[in-house]
Parts: C-alpha cells; sequence; structure tokens
C-alpha cells in the first residue's frame, strides 16, 4: 500500500503524532520496550505521516524514555513517513544518530522559570546548546523541528508575554528549524487566545511553518484548535487516546487525542490521510496496556457503535 501524500492545497492537515513521546514521557505505567514498538508500528499503518518515536533527553531526567535507542532500532520505519525524536542537546543528538534518526527536534520555552526546570538552562544557554545540534544537522542532511513551550501560560510564572513567544519563534526558525511547534504546555488556553497568539507568531515566521500543540489539561484543546485552523495553520500535534503530559509541568494532562482531532478535521472537510478506525483502535489499545480507558471520546464513541 502506498501512503497518501499531501496534496498542495490548504485542504491538508498534517498531524504530528506525538503519543509515543510526549505521552509515554508521563506515563506512571511503565510501558515495556515491546509495546513502545509496537505502538508506533501500528500507529504507521494509519496513514499519519509524522510520529514522534522517543525522546534522547537524560534518563535520570525521563527514566520513562531510557530505552529510546532501543525502541528506535526496532521500529519498521514505513517509507514517506517521518520518524523524529526528541534532543536536547549534542549528547542527545549523538544517541539518536547512532541509531540511524534522520529527524530531530531541539525544545525550548517562553518562560524562562519552565525552562529551567524542564531543561536546566535559561533560554538563551537552551539556544546556545542547539546551534552545534543545528550546524550538525544541517551537515548530515537531519531536518530539525523546533519547540516552544508555555506560549499560553506558565506553571511557574502565570501569565506569558506574547512578545516572548513570537521572539523565540523566531530565534528558533532564524536558527534553522523548518517548522516551530506552538505549545500550550498545561493546556491553559482558550481559543481567543491561542489565535491572537498563532497571528501574533505568524506576522513574523510564516504561517506553512508553524504548528500547534494542545494539552487538554481544561478541555479547551479542539477548540483551540479550530480557532486556530481558522487563522490558517495546516500543521497539528496530537497524542493517540490523549496519553501523556509533561513531567515538569505538575498537573498537566495528555495533549489532545488524535482520534478527536483526525474527527473534527474530517467533519470540517479536511483531510489527514489517516484511517480513523485504525487509529481508535490503536487508541484503545494503548488504553489497555496502560490500564485504564482510552482518553479520546471519539475512541470510546466509536466503540460503543460497534
Ligand atoms: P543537566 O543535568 O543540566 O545536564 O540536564 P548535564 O549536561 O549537566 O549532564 C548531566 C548528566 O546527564 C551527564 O551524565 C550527562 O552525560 C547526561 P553524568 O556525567 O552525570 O553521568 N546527559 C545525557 N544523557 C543522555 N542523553 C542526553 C544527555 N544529556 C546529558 N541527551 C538535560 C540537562 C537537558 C540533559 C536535562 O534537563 C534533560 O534531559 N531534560 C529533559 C526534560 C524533558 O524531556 N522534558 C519533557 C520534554 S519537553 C515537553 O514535553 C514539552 C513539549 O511537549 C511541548 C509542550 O507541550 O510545550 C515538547
Ligand atoms: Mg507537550
Amino acid at each position: 500500500m502506498t501512503l497518501p501524500s499531501p496534496p498542495p492545497d490548504g485542504d491538508f492537515v498534517r498531524i504530528v503524532e506525538v503519543g509515543p513521546r510526549d505521552g509515554l514521557q508521563n506515563e506512571k505505567t511503565q510501558v515495556a520496550t515491546a509495546d513502545k514498538v509496537a505502538l508506533i508500528d501500528r500507529l504507521s499503518r494509519t496513514g499519519l505521516l509524522t510520529i514522534e518515536a522517543t525522546s534522547f533527553v537524560s534518563p535520570k531526567w525521563v527514566p520513562q524514555l531510557a530505552d529510546a535507542a532501543e525502541v528506535f532500532s526496532a521500529i519498521q520505519r514505513r517509507p514517506g513517513t517521518a520518524y523524529p525524536v526528541l534532543v536536547p542537546n549534542e549528547t542527545g543528538y549523538d544517541r539518536a544518530r547512532a541509531v540511524g534518526v534522520e529527524e530531530v527536534a531541539v525544545f525550548t520555552a517562553a518562560s524562562e522559570a519552565f525552562n529551567q526546570k524542564n531543561i536546566n538552562a535559561s533560554i538563551d544557554a537552551s539556544i546556545e546548546r542547539f546551534r552545534p545540534v543545528l550546524a550538525r544537522a544541517a551537515a548530515d542532511g537531519v531536518k530539525v523541528r523546533g519547540y516552544v513551550s508555555t506560549v499560553l501560560g506558565c506553571p511557574y510564572q502565570g501569565e506569558v508575554p506574547l512578545a516572548d513567544v513570537v521572539r523565540v519563534a523566531k530565534r528558533l526558525h532564524a536558527l534553522g528549524c523548518y517548522e516551530i511547534s506552538l505549545g500550550d504546555t498545561i493546556g491553559v488556553g482558550t481559543p481567543r487566545k491561542a489565535a491572537d497568539m498563532l497571528k501574533a507568531v505568524a506576522a513574523e515566521v510564516p504561517m506553512p511553518a508553524l504548528a500547534v500543540h494542545f494539552h487538554d489539561t481544561y478541555g479547551q484543546a479542539l477548540a483551540n484548535l479550530l480557532a486556530c485552523l481558522e487563522v490558517g495553520v495546516r500543521v497539528v500535534d496530537a497524542a493517540v487516546s490523549g496519553a501523556g503530559g509533561c513531567p515538569y509541568a505538575k498537573g498537566a494532562s495528555g495533549n489532545v487525542a488524535t482520534e478527536d482531532v483526525v474527527y473534527l478535521l474530517h467533519g470540517q472537510g479536511l483531510r489527514t490521510g489517516v484511517d480513523l478506525d485504525l487509529l481508535a483502535e490503536t487508541g484503545r489499545w494503548l488504553a489497555t496496556r496502560l490500564g485504564r480507558e482510552t482518553g479520546s471520546r471519539v475512541g470510546k464513541a466509536l466503540a460503543a457503535a460497534t
């Protein structure tokens, strides 16, 4: 089977599936390496074009993903699908490249306080750490995505000025990140604020280079997403089954569930190339591995309807 490729029009939304990374990094249940591999392989069969596979961060900081190298080495990479991984520094880049990673993501925040807790560095210092990663990636032909966290609020600082979000996004883009994902890490945003934030960033970084990343702590993620689609974003991060959260953002729940995002997008006449039934089945399978119900409303509804 050949995977659908994105048509060159505004009707296609590329979903960046972050469940295996953002989802599993914060789950209390220790997921077996074989199950992580099975999750990614199942996701690959749904037609998703980007699957963030794991994270080469310090295993002391995120023990849940200490098996990143084993996971990445064991997955079946589908031609046409990208499998980016998180790297915080050159050590992470070396570990990732040693197992054949071809796309990485660096991450910083719009809030100094959050960045310090998350990666033990100021925003400036984190960007200095990324500089050699981006230089080496350019030489190696490795694509680099960039994340800006806390774009709609910070668990330590509270309000985050829009100007700070714009400045950090612009710096990552100027550094060579092909895409900047704007993260509402603690899921506190509401639609108007989300749309205003995206418009402000899009005035400085081209919209095709932007993605949105909503956690669903306050149940606003789908509403925020819709508001941002109306502003023109066409890349959306989501986690199957709504799994996870950030270990350094207390109380933050998982990302918006990919199943719910796909249902919304298809309902709006937008295309994703994703098989919703297969995805929902994968979300329910993951939930059984995590010992709980799926966090996707669509996943539950589809199961009840069959
Ligand atoms: P540090 O302790 O300041 O690092 O941590 P260091 O450079 O001083 O190194 C300390 C030790 O860690 C050394 O080992 C290093 O070799 C090792 P030792 O000499 O003590 O044996 N080390 C590493 N080991 C493996 N892989 C590495 C690595 N780097 C150093 N890459 C560091 C700094 C950045 C490493 C640490 O803070 C870290 O790993 N943080 C990761 C936190 C994290 O993963 N958070 C969640 C992801 S971000 C997120 O979820 C938000 C997002 O979803 C968007 C949104 O929602 O907003 C992306
Ligand atoms: Mg996140």
